[in-house]
């Protein structure tokens, strides 16, 4: 057999296509660990924000020496910087054999055969009308995952002015409800608990395809799968998140409390001009009508500090939004341009330093939010989804909540992927810690 090593960058649906990369390549190539063992070298790729394009020039780059070495290995760049550069990210790395962009790693095998045919470098960076991702069922031989990714949509159709991610995905394509559905149940056929479904914004599932479910269908039919304990989604826009949606927490008990929920902004003025689509009246009523049907779901948000043209004022309203929401968490940025986007031609850029200042006192402010949410949880007793050994002290057993709050806490050996309860004794900035009590798997019962 032969070797493949892959990194990945990026978000969840980048892990998610690294993972069908693999599973493509099974009969031929098993992963290893280190690039020099391999003879196909693949980078999955994120152009979300400059720094993360970067990585990857850096990364690749460093891959030169190897091929100089060992001319029959191949280079494979995949991904979002690989769409968003196409023909000219080789006059950077010559060396590169293969560049696929996000709907080409499906079509991996083919481009692979022409590389070694003597025909490369291959490029493939088109979206082909009425692309479909094929159905490539996992296959885990000896690991047992407890939890993992199911991609039920591609692309991105909103247009955020700043956002990188419908030029890189092209449009939205929902995959049809029976081939996620047989993914899942396949996940579950293999001891997985707990699936996150993933789309770059699943609350519109299904609306431009004719007689699909709509995304809360969906997950009702997905959570009914027996043997499976636990769904997750990500990402919501909040213009989208309806009523029946918001029913789901209160309704689907394998529906955990989470929402990641991104609002990007607090002031209206800078919402418009990031083409959002909410206002941030519209975004708190959300979120007020998601409370009052599940009081106790943690919600998450993005935040873009330094947005073309965001002022003081306009950043203040960011921080208000924050003291007014009390997030779990939050994920915060500051403005990047990226080729492709709209706002990358707006004038009023905001200075290095000033985003610099602003992200660190969203910090500082969440941090202490996040604190106080943490300690909260002191004396409660959590269910927590066990995952196996921490890996910041082996000692200790990791898993999350069901607000997916991340818990370490001693216990026996042998209760991975067993639902526990946890008593939670303390806490820190991004973990909270404690005691098992018990284990609590569900009467729906073992698939
Ligand atoms: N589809 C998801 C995720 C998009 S990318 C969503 O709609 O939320 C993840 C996050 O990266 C975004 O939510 C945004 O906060 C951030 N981001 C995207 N483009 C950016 C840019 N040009 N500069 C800084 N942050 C950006
Ligand atoms: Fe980007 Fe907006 Fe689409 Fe999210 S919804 S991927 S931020 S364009
Ligand atoms: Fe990055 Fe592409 Fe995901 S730009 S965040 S890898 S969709």
């Amino acid at each position: 057999m032969k070797k493949v090593f892959i990194r990945t960058f990026g978000c969840q649906m980048n892990e998610y296509d690294s993972e069908r990369m693999l599973l493509l390549l099974k009969d031929e190539y098993v992963p290893c660990a280190e690039p020099k063992e391999a003879d196909l070298i693949l980078v999955n790729t994120c152009s979300v924000r400059q720094k993360a394009e970067e990585k990857v020039y850096g990364l690749v780059g460093r891959l030169k020496h190897l091929k100089r070495s060992r001319p029959e290995l191949v280079i494979g760049v995949c991904g979002c910087v690989a769409q968003q550069e196409g023909e000219k990210l080789l006059k950077r790395l010559p060396h590169v054999d293969l560049v696929l962009g996000p709907q080409a790693v499906y079509r991996l095998p083919e481009a692979l055969a022409k590389v070694r045919a003597g025909e490369g470098p291959v490029v493939d960076v088109e979206f082909r009308k009425g692309f479909r991702q094929p159905l490539v069922l996992p296959e885990f031989d000896g690991h047992r995952p407890v939890k993992a990714f199911v991609t039920i949509m591609q692309g991105c159709d909103n247009f955020c002015a700043y956002c990188v991610v419908p030029h890189t995905r092209g449009r939205e394509v929902s995959r049809p409800p029976e081939e996620i559905l047989a993914e899942v149940e396949c996940l579950v056929r293999q001891g997985v608990r707990e699936v996150t479904l993933l789309g770059q914004n699943v609350n519109s599932y299904g609306r431009k395809e004719k007689g699909f479910p709509s995304f809360a269908a969906l997950l009702r039919e997905v959570a009914s799968i027996p043997g499976l304990w636990r769904v997750r989604f990500t990402t919501s826009h909040p213009k989208d998140l309806d009523e029946e949606l918001m029913r789901c927490f209160a309704e689907v008990p394998e529906v955990c409390e989470h929402l990641h929920l991104p609002v990007q902004a607090g002031s209206n003025r800078v919402l418009a001009r990031m083409n959002r689509r909410y206002t941030r009246e519209e975004y708190l009523e959300k979120v007020r009508r998601l409370r009052e049907i599940c009081p106790e779901i943690a919600l998450t948000t993005d935040i873009i500090v330094g947005f073309p043209g965001e002022t003081d004022e306009d950043f203040r309203q960011t921080l208000s939004l924050l003291e007014e929401v009390r997030y779990h968490e939050i994920f915060s940025f500051k403005y990047s341009d990226r080729p492709l986007a709209r706002s990358t031609a707006f004038e009023d850029k905001v200075p290095e330093e000033e985003k610099a200042r602003r992200l660190a006192l969203v910090h500082e402010l969440q941090n202490r939010i996040t604190r106080e949410i943490n300690e909260s949880y002191i004396g409660r007793v959590e269910e927590v989804l066990v995952e196996g050994p921490s890996p910041g002290n082996p000692e200790l057993l990791t898993g999350r909540t069901r607000t997916n709050h991340v818990v370490n806490f001693e216990g026996p050996a042998g209760l991975k992927g067993q639902l526990v309860h946890v008593l939670i004794e303390g806490c820190g900035q991004h973990s909270l810690r404690g005691r098992y009590l018990e284990t609590v798997n569900p009467p729906k019962g073992e698939a």
